[in-house]
C-alpha cells in the first residue's frame, strides 16, 4: 500500500471544516485592518532563502527539500529549487520584483502550505500550513513605525479572541538594529569563546560564525552555559530603545497584555527590533501558535530597495489543535435528504434539489433503487435534519411529505413552500 509520506498527512472532514472555520474568520478579521491576500510559489530559487532566511539557520542548513531541477532550456539547467520553507522571503522577493514600493505601505497576508524536514512529532509536520501577514514599504510609507508593529500584535490578539483561543501567552523582546546586532554578536563571541569547546559540535561552528543562532540550541547541556550569555537587551542603541518603548506603550493603551522576554531571538536571520511569539498551554512543547518581527533589512539583503517591514506566521495546524469548538459543531450537515421513490423519480429528485440549492439549502441525493427504509436510514447517518419524500404521487400533487428525523414529526408541504417550511422549521 503506498503511504503518505512521514511528516506529511491528510486532513480529511469532518476537520477541514474547522480549518475552513479558521481560514474564513482569518479573512474576515485581516480585511478589517486593510489586509490583502497575495500568493506567491511554492518553490523558489534556493538562494532566495539562503539569502533571507541565513545559511547559518536550522532550517536553511538543514531543513529544506531541495533538488538540482533539470529544467529545459540553457538557464535553467542544474537550477537548484526549494520548496518554500516559511513565505516571507517570497513575499519580498515580490515586493522587489512588481516595484511594489510604488504602492506606499502593502499590507499583504497569505495562507498556505510550508515545508521543512524537521523531525515529526505532535504539532510539527514536514508539509505544515502558515497564516501569515507582512506589512512593509518605504520609510516615507509609515512602514517604520512603533503603530504598525503595535497594531499587527493587537490584530492577532483580537484574531485569537475570535476563534475562541483563551490562554495566550504574547512573548515579545527588542533585538535591535544591524549596528547593536554587531556589537551583541562580538559580545557573544568573546563569552562564547572560553566555553564553546563545552557545547555540541553545532554551537561550536555557530560561536565563530553567527553566535546569535546559538539560543536556537535544543541540547539540554548547553542551556546552561547559554543562560550566563549576555542579554541584547544591553546592546540596544537609543533609537531602537525608544521604538521599543512606544510599541509597549501603544500596546498597554490598546490592553493587549504581553510579557517581556529577552531570551526571544527567533530562528531566523532577517529579524531587527521587535521579535515576538504567541505561546499556548495546550500545545506542549511545540508551544509557539505563531512568531514574528520586523525585518527592515531584508529587502536590501535581497538586493531591493530599502523597505522597513514587519510581519508574522501562524501555525495552522497548531491553531487548529488549540481550538476548543469541536470539528462536528463547525461540520455544515445536510439540510434536507432526498429520497426519491421508484423507477425514474432520480429526475424529479434531481429537480427538486436544483430549486432547494438555489436558496441555499444544503442537500443530498438518495437513489430511485433504495427503499424507504435505506433512504432513512442514510438521512439518519449523514445527520440530515429532514428527509424529503419523492415519489409519483408527491410529484403529481405538487404535495410532498417532508419528515423531520430527529423528531420523527411529518407534514405535507406544497412544492413552493418547501424552502421556506425547510428554513423555518415544521
Ligand atoms: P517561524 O517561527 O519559523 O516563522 O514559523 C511560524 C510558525 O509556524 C511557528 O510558530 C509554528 O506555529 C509554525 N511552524 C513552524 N514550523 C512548523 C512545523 N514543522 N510544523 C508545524 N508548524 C510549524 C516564520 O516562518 C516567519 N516567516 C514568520 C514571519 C513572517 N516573520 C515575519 N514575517
Amino acid at each position: 500500500m503506498i503511504k503518505a509520506i512521514r511528516g506529511t498527512r491528510d486532513l480529511l472532514p469532518p476537520d477541514t471544516a474547522l480549518w475552513d472555520f479558521v481560514e474564513n474568520t482569518v479573512r474576515q478579521v485581516f480585511a478589517v485592518y486593510n489586509f490583502h491576500e497575495i500568493r506567491t510559489p511554492i518553490f523558489e530559487a534556493t538562494e532566495l532563502f539562503a539569502r533571507g532566511v541565513g545559511e547559518e539557520t536550522d532550517i536553511v542548513s538543514k531543513e529544506m527539500f531541495t533538488w538540482e531541477d533539470r529544467g529545459r532550456a540553457e538557464s535553467e539547467k542544474n537550477q537548484s529549487l526549494t520548496l518554500r520553507p516559511e513565505n516571507t522571503a517570497g513575499v519580498v522577493r515580490a515586493y522587489i520584483e512588481h516595484n511594489l514600493q510604488q504602492r506606499g505601505l502593502n499590507k499583504l497576508y497569505y495562507i498556505g502550505p510550508q515545508f521543512r524536514r524537521e523531525r515529526p512529532q505532535k504539532g510539527r509536520y514536514r508539509q505544515f500550513y502558515q497564516i501569515g501577514a507582512e506589512v512593509i514599504g518605504p520609510a516615507s510609507s509609515g512602514s517604520e513605525s512603533p503603530v504598525r508593529d503595535a497594531e499587527l500584535l493587537e490584530m492577532l490578539a483580537a484574531l485569537l479572541d475570535r476563534l475562541g483561543i483563551q490562554g495566550w501567552t504574547l512573548q515579545l523582546n527588542s533585538i535591535g538594529c544591524a549596528a547593536d546586532r554587531v556589537r551583541y554578536n562580538e559580545a557573544l563571541r568573546q563569552a562564547l569563546e572560553p566555553v564553546k569547546n563545552k557545547m555540541c559540535a553545532d554551537c561550536q561552528r555557530r560561536a565563530v560564525s553567527n553566535p546569535l543562532r546559538v539560543f536556537d540550541c535544543k541540547v539540554p547541556e548547553d542551556q546552561p552555559i547559554i543562560e550566563t550569555l549576555p542579554r541584547i537587551g544591553q546592546f540596544l542603541d537609543e533609537p531602537c530603545r525608544k521604538h521599543f518603548g512606544q510599541v509597549r506603550e501603544i500596546l498597554s493603551s490598546a490592553g493587549v497584555p504581553f510579557t517581556l522576554n529577552d531570551r526571544l531571538v527567533r530562528g531566523l536571520d532577517y529579524y531587527t527590533r521587535t521579535a515576538f511569539e504567541f505561546t499556548h498551554g495546550a500545545l506542549g512543547a511545540q508551544n509557539a501558535i505563531l512568531g514574528g518581527g520586523r525585518y527592515d533589512g531584508l529587502s536590501e539583503s535581497l538586493g531591493g530597495p530599502p523597505a522597513p517591514g514587519i510581519g508574522f506566521a501562524i501555525g495552522e495546524d497548531r491553531l487548529v489543535m488549540s481550538l476548543s469548538r469541536s470539528a462536528e459543531a463547525a461540520f455544515r450537515k445536510p439540510d434536507v435528504y432526498i429520497a426519491p421513490l421508484g423507477p425514474g423519480m432520480n429526475k424529479e429528485a434531481m429537480r427538486l434539489a436544483r430549486e432547494l440549492r438555489r436558496h441555499n439549502i444544503v442537500v443530498e441525493l438518495g437513489d430511485e433503487s433504495f427503499r424507504l427504509k435505506k433512504s432513512l436510514e442514510t438521512a439518519s447517518r449523514l445527520g440530515a435534519k429532514y428527509a424529503l419524500i419523492s415519489g409519483e404521487n408527491e410529484v403529481s400533487t405538487g404535495v410532498f411529505a417532508l419528515k423531520e428525523l430527529a423528531k420523527g414529526e411529518q407534514k405535507s408541504v406544497a412544492r413552493d413552500q418547501l424552502p421556506g417550511t425547510i428554513e423555518r422549521g415544521l
